[in-house]
């Protein structure tokens, strides 16, 4: 391939593909890619910095085949291209869905119109004043958590604050029950990640429980709901009408599902691997709250280096071009963010976290129509415990006997983060 950054940030021209057939094509490019690899998210983001470099916009034919994009430009094209030659649905690198749902998961699968429909009733229900009326619930959810393993000296941050954190903040915006949370995060932990160390069949035995668990879950909320409803995003959901109809269970499920998995695992995986990386560089910790306004930049800057999720798009034209490479309808083209935000192009060495980048709006959050419905509360959580874990913990490392395993998959992240600290005092009676 020709189309290769230099040092100074320049793409040459785009390799001539004219001629060939898409078949041949896909031989030209192919490159396979296993987006559930085993590999570390390091080496996934090495293999994939190689890849932008020799094969921008690669075929992988593993599994049911697509295409994987890496470049900043290509992703953002693509993404601001909302049923206009690509459509969400289904949104998955093989084409099948995997979280169980038997129709288009609302609003991520969603397109055009009614997609426009569903955003213009949400968008107001996580607009930044709503959410900023959570900061003092959000402050005591984080004190309790960090209540729970300051007075040890060492914890699972992952298991003990990265996960359970954004549950109680999902659970405050949704308006679902704060002493649920425990239940909600380890049918979370289960559905998302199976069960690690077991083998294959357990871990689908053990989703496939906890999948039973949350429908019966969500399903008894709905119903009461129905009957009683309040001024929680759910209640406002079935009160809606969308293209002149009410929505039935199911989609009103797959919209609780969603919200789970959206809201946790992208805020875990951020707070799990920042956090990995400050146990190893603690001058960075202190150098994110130097100044009371570098905290943000610093947040941005975590989001751009971790940005865990990865989109998938379909094709519905004929062909659409993306990056110089012509693509058939009916093909899939998935765009991990993570490579996009790691393009040297606009982030000169880009896995190095400078808190002091010049301003490139990163991707993490997706661009477009389906630009992320939660980044104000996303942005918020991260905020507020970023700064009660600094007020608490403002020393801690990384316990390297007990090595974090990192996930990659629809949301790239880390399982676990062992950390060892100064032992300090509970702020709340146990
Ligand atoms: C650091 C945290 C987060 C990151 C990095 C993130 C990232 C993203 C991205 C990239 C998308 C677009 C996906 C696509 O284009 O296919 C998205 C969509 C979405 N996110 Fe987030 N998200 C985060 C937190 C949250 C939270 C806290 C919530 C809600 C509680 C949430 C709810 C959603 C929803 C509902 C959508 C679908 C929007 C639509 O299709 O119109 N996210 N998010």
């Amino acid at each position: 391939m020709t189309t290769h950054v230099n040092d100074a940030g320049v793409e040459p021209a785009a390799e001539d593909h004219s001629g060939l057939s898409v078949e041949e094509l896909k031989a030209k490019l192919r490159r396979d890619y296993d987006p559930f690899s085993t590999r570390t998210i390091a080496e996934q983001l090495a293999e994939l910095a190689e890849r932008r470099e020799q094969v921008p916009v690669s075929w992988s034919a593993r599994g049911n085949g697509c295409w994987v994009i890496t470049r900043y430009d290509d992703m953002a094209a693509m993404l601001q291209r909302s049923n206009k030659g690509f459509i969400s649905f289904p949104s998955t690198p093989d084409g099948v869905n995997t979280q169980g749902s038997q129709k288009k998961m609302i609003p991520i699968e969603v397109d055009g119109a009614e997609h426009r429909q569903y955003r213009a009733l949400l968008d107001p229900l996580f607009s930044p004043k709503r959410v900023q009326a959570l900061e003092p619930e959000l402050r005591v959810a984080a004190n309790r958590l960090i209540d729970k393993f300051i007075e040890a000296g060492e914890a699972d941050f992952a298991h003990e604050f990265a996960l359970p954190f954004p549950g109680a903040t999902v659970l405050a915006i949704m308006g679902w029950p704060a002493e649920d949370l425990e239940k909600i995060n380890a049918w979370v932990d289960v559905v998302m990640h199976g069960i690690i160390g077991a083998s294959e069949e357990e871990s689908n035995a053990a989703r496939g429980k906890a999948h039973g668990e949350i429908r019966q879950y969500f399903g008894d909320m709905i119903t009461e709901r129905r009957a009683d409803p309040g001024d929680d995003v759910l209640s406002h959901m079935i009160r809606s009408d969308f293209a002149d109809r009410k929505l039935d269970d199911d989609e009103l499920f797959d919209f609780c599902l969603l919200m789970m998995l959206a809201g946790l695992d992208t805020v875990k995986s951020v707070f799990a691997q920042s956090f990995v990386y400050f146990g190893r560089h603690p001058e960075k910790w202190d150098e994110m709250f130097e100044h009371e306004e570098t905290l943000k930049p610093a947040i941005e800057e975590l989001l751009r280096w971790a940005s865990p999720p990865v989109p998938t798009r379909n094709v519905t034209e004929d062909v659409i071009e993306v990056g110089g490479v012509s693509i058939p309808k009916g093909d899939r083209v998935h765009g991990p963010l993570a490579a996009a935000n790691r393009d040297p192009k606009y982030y000169p060495d880009p896995d190095e976290i400078q808190f002091d980048r010049p301003a490139k709006p990163h991707l993490a959050f997706g661009l477009g129509a389906h630009r992320c419905l939660g980044i104000h509360l996303a942005r918020l959580e991260l905020r507020v415990g970023y700064e009660e874990l600094r007020r608490r913990i403002p020393r801690f490392s990384l316990d390297e006997s007990k090595p974090p395993i990192d996930h990659l998959g629809l949301a790239w992240g880390v399982e676990n983060v062992h950390i060892t600290f100064p032992p300090g005092p509970r702020e709340n009676p146990a």
